[in-house]
């Protein structure tokens, strides 16, 4: 028996580079040896984006095309969105029973965002339960593991718990999960910052070779290498943290460290070797995409399908809790 793998994302639209290396190439990977859940949180979008729903569904589409792109394969794994199996809303109401105000006040992603997201109000009472939501996820397919980056890893400790207490209180019911924490190289955006769509900076799955081109021809290098006949320091450049990450040649790497140290290469010249191996990765992935893209009814069968496997699972599950909180006749 295979251990269960599960994860989910927000849908937040097109997925980008840092997406891709940080995480889906890994949850890729998982489905050789892991039974893999991979859920589109829809109703955990809508507790903060609530005062608009209008991008919602174009979101999820977005999002599980370039999955699908990028290699979750349907017939390995279950892919589907969170809203389609009800048990997660209901398991979420059963888990709120025994979850403390005081561990979801104390969330430092909670604090955080309240603080820092002054342009949406988040004084609602779903946001604050955004870590019980996640937990029921986890456990509704009693996943032994969930690969996220450091920050959820305190959304995995109340998942844990979470479990606890419930098991306390009602019987073992839920293993508690492993976190997986994925190694998230870092990825720069066009403009040196993190690449994060809020930021406007992002090299997307689904961009053409052309687009690619075009923003990484723009894209800030050593703001100390006015010209050509300048030396570089690669340290200081956010080209060659990507070079880092998308360039596997390491005798590639370091000529194109050298060269810039010495003046040998110009920065176009770097960036084109960089432009070539984005392509080489995402060429095929493009032709997966293109293929979804036209085919709109085998993406709704995959839909349909993945939630039927989940809701199989998750009620069984939800009869169990059930059971032990004494609601079945
Ligand atoms: N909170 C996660 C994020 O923002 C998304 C998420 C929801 C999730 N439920 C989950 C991740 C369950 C892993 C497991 O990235």
């Amino acid at each position: 028996m295979k251990e269960r793998v599960f994860s989910g994302m927000r849908p937040t639209g097109k997925l980008h580079l840092g997406h891709l290396a940080g995480a889906l190439t890994n949850w890729v990977r998982m489905q050789d040896d892991y039974e893999c859940f991979y859920c589109i949180v829809d109703w955990h979008a809508l507790m903060s984006d609530y005062a608009d729903v209008s991008r919602v569904r174009s979101n999820c589409r977005e999002v599980l095309l370039d999955w699908l792109a990028s290699g979750l394969d349907p017939e390995r794994s279950t892919i589907f969105i969170q809203s389609h199996v009800p048990e997660h809303a209901e398991l979420h109401l059963a888990l709120s029973m025994i979850t403390p105000l005081g561990w979801l006040e104390r969330c430092p992603t909670y604090k955080d965002q309240i603080l820092n997201l002054k342009n949406k109000d988040l004084g609602n009472y779903a946001f604050l339960g955004y870590p019980v939501l996640m937990a029921g996820d986890i456990v509704l397919y009693k996943a032994h593991k969930v690969p996220v980056g450091e920050d959820q890893s305190a959304h995995l400790e109340i998942t844990r718990e979470i479990v606890r207490r419930f098991n306390n209180f009602f019987g073992e019911v839920f293993p508690e999960p492993d976190i997986l924490l994925t190694p998230f190289p870092k990825v720069p955006g066009t403009d040196g910052r993190k690449m994060s769509k809020s930021y406007d900076n992002s090299l997307n799955i689904s961009d053409t070779t052309e687009v690619i081109w075009e923003k990484l021809r723009t894209m800030m290098t050593d703001p100390a290498r006015e010209r050509r006949s300048d030396p570089g320091d690669p340290e200081k450049c956010p080209v060659w943290d990507l070079h880092k990450v998308f360039t596997s040649d390491a005798v590639c790497r370091e000529e194109l460290a050298q060269g810039c140290r010495t003046a040998g290469i110009g920065c176009i010249d770097c960036k084109k070797v960089l432009r070539d191996n984005v392509n080489t990765l995402l060429d095929p992935i493009r032709e997966r995409r293109h293929h979804y893209e036209n085919h709109g009814d085998e993406v709704m069968d995959i839909l349909a399908e993945g939630a039927k496997k989940a809701r199989l699972v998750a009620a069984a599950t939800m009869n169990e809790v059930k059971q032990a909180m004494g609601l079945v006749l």
